[in-house]
């Protein structure tokens, strides 16, 4: 999983590499406009009343963004930022503290923000509600509750699971918006961008050899950009030309339409052991020996996005398009699905 080119989680030290190719302004975010435009208007609604912004809920699968704009919202209403996760507030103490200590107008982001367990949950819905904390002061029979008022600030929420939000939680959301994969146009703009930065000498062909194969997601862009500036430093001039590009990639096991080998082993084992379908997810998870949750959240998001899987109610079926990409003959009746 660390080692996958294509994964579009971040690896440990990609923070920094990211870091620098970040959009800072929401003039300078690549694509997802209609996003953009809704937040341009929620933004700047807020400055003219001099107020902080409601609270925000960005959901998609990993790699989009979703922390890149958080950033910006931040940057934007010119306000600090702090940033934590679900997992990480074990418990409502925690996130007292951290409550506390946010400012007039800022912005605190939760990430994985599903995984929250469900007493902080409870703290947080007065808090996003109110802008008050419900504290228990001591223990047993002498323990009282009191309640703080805080400072009226931002929560932004970012999930790749949407269906695993608690409706209360959900709906003290003020605006809730969704990212999706990239189209190409948006991709070849983001490599462009990020070959500019990084000083990376790449022509039209060789953007739009990583582009499309970034499966739509600019971390991996970024992160193929990166691995393909080391080939061709290293077996060619330096310069990223499609040829470079293609050879690069073949070497990283990533297929024209950015497939690696996990995604591949995915469909495999759809259509290989269980006829293409319909099947569990957790059985092809324990099949090819990866999480139910990692093939939800980070393969078959994009697999589905191909046209590569359908998810039934049945389970996962595998489509022709997958046969063919694979290059496989697709059966055409059911009896043939079994041999
Ligand atoms: N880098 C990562 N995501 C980006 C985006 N949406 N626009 C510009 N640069 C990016």
């Amino acid at each position: 999983m660390a080692d996958r080119v294509v994964s579009p989680k971040p690896t440990e030290d990609e923070g920094k590499f990211e870091l620098s190719l970040r959009p800072k302004r929401i003039d300078e975010y690549i694509g997802q406009d209609k996003v953009k435009e809704n937040l341009k208007i929620l933004i700047q609604a807020a400055k003219t009343r001099g107020e902080a912004i409601d609270h925000v809920l960005l959901y998609g699968p990993p790699g989009l963004g979703k922390t890149t704009l958080a950033n910006i919202i931040a940057n934007e209403m010119q306000v600090a930022i702090k940033t934590t996760s679900g997992p990480a507030i074990e418990r409502p103490d925690d996130l007292a503290a951290i409550l506390t200590n946010l400012r007039a107008g800022d912005v605190l982001f939760i990430d994985e923000v599903h995984r929250l367990g469900r007493p902080v949950e409870e703290v947080l819905y007065s808090a996003m509600e109110d802008f008050s904390l419900d504290i228990i002061i001591g223990k047993g029979p002498s323990a009282r509750s009191i309640r703080l008022k805080m400072p009226r600030f931002t929560l932004i929420g970012a999930t790749t699971r949407f269906a695993m939000l608690s409706a209360p939680l959900r709906d003290r959301f003020g605006a809730v918006y969704r990212l999706d994969f990239y189209d190409l146009r948006a991709m070849e703009t983001i490599v462009h961008r990020s070959a500019a930065i990084l000083g990376v000498a790449i022509d039209a062909t060789g953007i739009s050899e990583i582009a499309r194969r970034a499966r739509g997601t600019p971390r991996v862009a970024n992160r193929l950009l990166k691995r393909v500036r080391d080939y061709a430093q290293v077996r060619a001039d330096g310069a990223i030309t499609a040829p470079v590009a293609n050879a690069a990639l073949a070497m990283l096991e990533v297929d024209a339409l950015g497939l690696d080998e996990v995604d591949r082993k995915v469909l495999r084992a759809i259509v290989e052991k269980y006829g293409g379908g319909p099947v569990g997810l957790e059985t092809i998870a324990a099949s090819i020996s990866e999480e139910a949750d990692t093939i939800m959240d980070v393969y078959e998001p994009y697999l589905i996005q191909l046209g590569f899987i359908d998810r039934t109610t049945r389970g996962r079926v595998a489509t022709k398009r997958a046969y063919a990409h694979l290059g496989i003959a697709y059966p055409e009746s059911p009896q043939e699905k079994l041999l």
